[in-house]
């Protein structure tokens, strides 16, 4: 089913309105992915030897905003082109890292289930079936773009 201008439209909303809570939301995201895979706590540098997840890290939010905007461009290039189009440079990087940090395929879906929820948990009432669905769509099309990359990789 090619992605519609309606999912573009739920994704980019919902991604308007995180924005504004940018530390809280990061501090979310990471607590679900860890409540859902604790083993994944050591693969991140500003994780790894920290008692709890630590608050306004610049590298936490760094990532947790790449997962979001990157998803939203996603939606954009799926609506637009009907393919996520990632530039090759920044996908052998993306590439890379996750293969030297050892990130492997069922890390995604940790990670898909706690883009979910911090959605749902920022967006509030606006939250729905629908938006979930452009949010699962978009973020899977992203993912199967890295992951095919990491694959070259090894
Ligand atoms: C690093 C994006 C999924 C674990 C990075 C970096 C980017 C990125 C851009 C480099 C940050 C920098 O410049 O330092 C993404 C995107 C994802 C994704 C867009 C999915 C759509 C994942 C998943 C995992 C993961 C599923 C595993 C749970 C890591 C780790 C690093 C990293 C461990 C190194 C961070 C550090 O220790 O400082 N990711 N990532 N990522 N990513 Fe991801």
């Amino acid at each position: 089913m090619s992605f519609s201008e309606k999912q573009e439209a739920l994704v980019k909303e919902a991604w308007e309105i995180m924005k504004e809570d940018i530390p809280a939301l990061s501090l979310y995201f990471f607590t679900q992915v860890l409540e859902i895979a604790p083993a994944a706590k050591g693969l991140f540098s500003f994780l790894k030897d920290a008692e709890e997840i630590p608050e306004n890290n610049p590298k936490l939010k760094a990532h947790a905003i790449k997962v979001f905007k990157m998803t939203c461009e996603a939606a954009i290039q799926l609506r637009e082109k009907g393919e996520v189009v990632v530039s090759d440079s920044t996908l052998k990087y993306l590439g890379s890292v996750h293969v030297q940090k050892g990130v492997v395929e069922p890390h995604f879906a940790v990670v898909k289930e706690g883009v979910l929820r911090t959605v749902e948990k920022g967006v509030g009432e606006k939250w729905n079936e629908e938006m979930k669905e452009a949010w699962s769509e978009a973020y899977d099309q992203l993912a199967a773009a890295i992951l095919a990359e990491m694959n070259k990789e090894i």
